[in-house]
């Protein structure tokens, strides 16, 4: 197995650790650099080592996994240790050029992961701007672990993946707060039953996906005629529910491709 290092210990890191672990991946073989105490804890707390940037080795594969703001800072701490060090940026927005222009010489990667990965259902987008094949097929087999990898042959790609699948989950739990509330209330306030319920939905949904791809074939079956679902599906359509959905989502693309001009 090849030791792994998350530079940046928090929210993807953590899913993308929990779930190689829970795929196999041997926990001495993974190691972070964090300076956030909490984040810390969380993943001694599973056997997960901490160590310093310079104890960085330059044949170890270094995922970049800190917000934006801080990416060019982390990337210097990285690159002043190991000129040809392997570096997979999953940080949003900030294009591999930016990188490259303060070291030539490191194998570069980029990859969107989202945090399905934690439960081994991941959707990761990767782009090859510079690393070997050998490099490239070492990262992808590791993120492969995970849940789905896609290969995009444009960066700009990335950005894509950014908005629909990395920040993805998110915009599915926003809309899933107002089944939540109403659910809660059926329950009687009992939130692990209306839990329960949504798990018992959403996975009802996913399933009924994996039989069969036709999304309209899916909405007939369940819509008829004057019925309820019609009613509320025609309130979907006169309130333009799509097209706020999909205005947001080009919203956070556009976000991804701005990211790149801030820093
Ligand atoms: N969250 C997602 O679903 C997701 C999905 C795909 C991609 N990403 C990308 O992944 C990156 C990380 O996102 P996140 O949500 O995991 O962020 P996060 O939860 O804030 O985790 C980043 C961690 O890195 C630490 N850190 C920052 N600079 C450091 C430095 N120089 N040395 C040591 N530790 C440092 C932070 O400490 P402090 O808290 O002290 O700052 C924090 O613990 C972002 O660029 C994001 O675009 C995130």
């Amino acid at each position: 197995m090849k030791k792994i290092i998350f530079y940046g210990a928090g929210n993807i890191s953590q899913a993308l650790i929990e779930g190689l672990i829970s795929a196999g991946y041997d926990k001495k073989y993974i190691y972070f650099v964090d300076r956030n105490k909490s984040n810390t804890k969380k993943l001694t707390k599973i056997g997960v080592k901490k160590i310093n940037h310079d104890s960085i080795q330059a044949t170890d594969l270094v995922f970049l996994a800190v917000k934006p703001k801080d990416a060019l800072f982390a990337f210097d701490e990285i690159i002043k240790i190991h000129e040809k060090i392997k570096i997979i940026s999953l940080v949003a927005g900030i294009k591999s050029n930016k990188f490259l222009a303060r070291s030539k010489t490191i194998e570069l990667i980029r990859a969107m992961p989202n945090t399905s990965s934690r439960f081994n259902k991941g959707i990761t987008a990767i782009y090859n701007k510079s690393s070997s094949k050998t490099t490239f097929k070492k990262v992808s087999d590791i993120l492969k672990k995970v849940g789905i990898l896609i290969e995009v042959e444009k960066e700009a790609y990335i950005d894509d993946f950014t908005g629909l699948i990395g920040s993805g989950p998110a915009y599915f739990f926003y809309l899933l707060k107002v089944y939540e509330k109403r659910i809660t209330k059926l329950c009687n306030g009992d939130t692990k039953k209306s839990n329960e319920i949504i798990t018992n939905l959403l996975e009802g949904i996913a399933l009924s996906i994996s039989n069969n791809n036709n999304l309209d074939d899916l909405i007939s079956a369940v819509a008829s005629k004057k019925g309820t679902t019609e009613a509320g599906l025609k309130s979907f359509k006169t309130t333009k529910l799509s097209q706020s959905f999909e205005k947001g989502i080009i919203r956070a693309i556009k976000r991804a491709k701005e990211i790149s001009k801030e820093y």
